[in-house]
């Protein structure tokens, strides 16, 4: 044997013991995330789409559970809350029964750009909106994972994930499976797992065999999808930057396609390249017999900071050439989304890390971005348009 090889069998061995030490002592239960999210009657009655008149109203003539209160009298209400006072009040953000889940992919092949930032926070914001949300990591590198409290490693062992059921060399076909609980009551994550890339490596070698093989390759995340597709509202697919077999997974499934592009020379024209790529692929997925149609295509500006050179003159250039594929919002960079990530957490989950000033302007300029995305994917629900059915105010708005 090589040289070369010896040495990475070496290194790989070492590495190998390394992660079974590290696997015993990094999953300790008493670590995981708690969420311990409160609101005013002001915001609660914002998230559930009412004024706080209605919701005192409510509870005056008994429909609604008075609040609980703080030792100072404030009172306030949890995550579990909302949910109750949706139901006692019949408000319905999410979808019809019998309808589909949207299937939002966050995609673009240039790494860096906010994928993984804007599933997780839209997530937790879709989540705070009503909204039963499925996040699938579909990258390797498992940052969405680590966000919501999973560690890759401790899944070495488990037959039921995500890269055994996209493996073509795996039995393993049982996708719901393979979903996960997270610290949020309404958001399921099928996490990424180090065997995820093997899958791309199993996937992409179908190409030898070619014909049915490539073909079922290109749709197994898309199965997968079918079998839960009515047991969430939202179905958010965060992509490895790179257009392998699981890049076209993701975009065989999806049903509708948010582009993050920082407000960076580089980053946009990067993107040039990707929308002409994401043509081309969806060509060869037609061509192998998974026709594609999104509902709904938007570029959203996802790192915009005014005050530096270049950047405005960058966002004047992206709302002239993507016109109305652009969110009229971008993301503004903010410190607090920075260091919220890199505790593993969104802004959603945050305390401000500097002044509050700064963390509201942050979550409202959030929100207005991710109130624009509710209204494109509501318009995948036939029942969204029927009086009566309810969006919640920040997403009519
Ligand atoms: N609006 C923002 N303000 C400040 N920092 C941001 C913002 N969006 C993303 N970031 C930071 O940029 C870095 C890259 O973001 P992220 O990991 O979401 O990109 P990605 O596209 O998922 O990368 P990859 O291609 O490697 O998966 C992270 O450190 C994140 O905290
Ligand atoms: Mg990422």
């Amino acid at each position: 044997m090589s040289y070369t090889v010896n040495t990475l069998r070496a290194i790989t061995r070492s590495c190998g013991e390394m992660r079974d030490r590290v696997k015993s002592i990094v999953f300790k239960p008493e670590d995981r995330k708690v969420l311990d999210l409160t609101f005013g009657p002001g915001v609660a009655a914002e998230l559930v789409g009412r004024t706080p008149e209605a919701l005192a109203k409510a509870e005056k003539d008994g429909r609604l559970e008075p609040p609980k209160q703080q030792a100072n009298g404030r009172r306030y209400y949890d995550l579990e809350d909302l949910t109750r006072i949706r139901d006692a009040l019949g408000i319905h953000p999410g979808k019809a029964e019998d309808e589909d889940a949207v299937v939002i992919a966050v995609q673009n092949f240039k790494g860096g750009v906010g994928k993984s930032t804007i599933t997780k926070h839209f997530a937790d914001y879709l989540a705070l909106h009503g909204y039963k949300v499925l996040v699938i990591d579909c990258d390797p590198q498992a940052s969405t994972t680590t966000m919501f409290d999973i560690q890759p490693e401790t899944l070495i062992d488990d037959e039921q994930t995500l890269g055994h059921f996209l493996s073509p060399r795996s039995t393993f076909d049982d996708f719901a499976a393979a979903i996960h609980d997270t610290a949020w009551p309404t958001i399921k994550i099928i996490p990424s797992s180090l065997g995820l890339q093997d899958a791309e490596w199993d996937l992409t070698s179908t190409l030898r065999e070619g014909g049915q093989a490539v073909r079922e390759g290109l749709q197994r995340l898309r199965i997968g999808i079918s079998t839960i597709i009515k047991d969430f509202d939202v179905i958010l697919l965060d992509p490895p930057p790179a257009m392998g077999f699981l890049g076209l997974n993701v975009m065989a499934s999806a049903t509708g396609l948010l582009i993050p592009v920082p407000a960076r020379q580089l980053d946009y024209l990067s993107t040039i390249h990707f929308m002409d790529t994401i043509a081309e692929n969806i060509e060869v997925l037609e061509a192998n017999g998974t026709p594609v149609d999104y509902g709904f295509i938007r570029v959203v500006c996802s790192a915009y900071t005014p005050s530096k050179p270049g950047e405005h003159d960058m966002w004047k250039m992206m709302q002239a050439t993507y016109a109305n594929f652009l969110l009229s919002q971008p993301i503004l960079a903010s410190e607090e989304i920075k260091n919220a990530t890199q505790a593993f957490r969104s802004v959603y989950e945050s305390k401000p890390s500097a002044s509050h000033a700064t963390y509201n302007r942050c979550r409202e300029n959030l929100d207005l971005v991710f109130g624009e995305v509710v209204q494109q994917m509501r318009q995948q629900w036939p029942s969204a348009s029927i009086v009566g059915h309810d969006a919640p105010a920040s997403a009519a708005a």
